[in-house]
């Protein structure tokens, strides 16, 4: 009996996540495989990109154990509040734009979260079937580092999920990692949108000159052996840091910045849909360019040629 109202309730939170997904177009969850390459920095940026360009956009902090969504748009001061006492009312960080994070429920923000998987999937699952949206364009899921708990309830939750982004950095070690998001996604037949290089060579504030700190290219290789989209490369750069580190929106910030144009290009090519598959294909996981026809003709390793043959 116990274990009957249980799955009772896991439907009708599934029905209450269905009803909520529907009023939301793409759904993108941000995910690396090693920490502090800048994913919550991508989610932030490209999530301002997008309300700047007209988009309704929410962002949803899955990070339970270290959520910086909240200070990097300047709104960590906020409370999660309730119109009814059931659902979350989102955060707005300016019009168009809204937030979710656990960070807003934690009264001492110094204090650790201390929580197993099930608890983690638990407040995930009621971030999506409670959080008062209304309509979107856009909901970017900002993920933690690697492929666990957190990325299998986003995909499990979200069957229609639009896809991944996939934020890397050059060197090798992170490069690795990489590749476990992108077959991660391949293995739970999620989309893949595209794989950034973030901190992809240091802009030297005083010379301008380019230092490639962690190397340069590793993304873009790593994309091109794995028949993966490459969004592009975004530098290094100190202004960009202590933008994020102060909660001021980078995107909308004067003079013009390499890495402020890279994130722009990257939100263009996705709100235009080039960068964007929103199809579920997974029997095709080429490359965005390549045609499932033009599978005979090719001579790559791409899973989909090989289940051509
Ligand atoms: N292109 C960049 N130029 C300068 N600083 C950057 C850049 N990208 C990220 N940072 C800085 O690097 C730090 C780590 O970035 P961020 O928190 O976005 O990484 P993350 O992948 O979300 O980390 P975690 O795995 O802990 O969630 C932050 O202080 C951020 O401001
Ligand atoms: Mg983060």
């Amino acid at each position: 009996m116990a274990e009957e109202n249980k799955m009772d309730e896991y439907e009708q939170m599934n029905a209450r996540i269905r009803e909520r997904m529907d009023r939301i177009g793409r759904k993108i969850m941000v995910m690396s495989g090693k920490g502090g390459v800048g994913k919550t920095t991508v989610t932030v940026n490209l999530a301002n990109e997008l309300a700047e360009m007209g988009c309704r956009v929410g962002v949803l902090d899955t990070d339970l154990h270290g959520p910086n969504v909240a200070k990097m748009f300047g709104v960590e001061g906020a409370s999660l509040d309730s119109k009814d006492g059931v659902s979350f009312l989102p955060v707005e960080v300016r019009p168009g734009l809204k937030v979710i994070s656990l960070s807003f429920a934690l009264e001492d923000p110094d204090a650790p979260v201390i929580w197993r998987g099930s608890m983690k999937m638990g407040a995930i699952r009621q971030f999506l079937a409670d959080t008062e949206w209304g309509d979107l364009d856009y909901l970017i899921i900002d993920t933690p580092p690697g492929t666990g708990d957190e990325q299998l309830t986003v995909c499990q939750s979200i069957p229609e999920l639009t896809g991944t982004i996939i934020v890397t950095t050059p060197q090798d070690v992170a490069i690795l990692d990489a590749r476990r998001s992108v077959n991660f996604s391949r293995r739970l037949g999620v989309a893949i949108i595209g794989v950034i290089e973030n901190m992809s060579g240091l802009v030297c504030p005083h010379c301008h000159e380019e230092i490639p700190i962690f190397g340069k290219g590793g993304g873009r290789r790593m994309c091109a052996d794995m028949h993966v989209p490459f969004l592009g490369e975004v530098p290094m750069e100190m202004d960009l840091r202590i933008a994020e580190d102060s909660g001021k929106d980078w995107m909308s910030e004067g003079a013009s910045h390499p890495s402020r144009e890279a994130l722009m290009d990257i939100a263009r090519a996705i709100n235009e849909g080039t960068a964007c598959s929103t199809s579920r294909d997974t029997s095709f996981l080429g490359t965005s360019s390549c045609k499932p026809s033009a599978c005979a003709s090719c001579t790559s390793n791409c899973p989909s040629r090989k289940k051509q043959q």
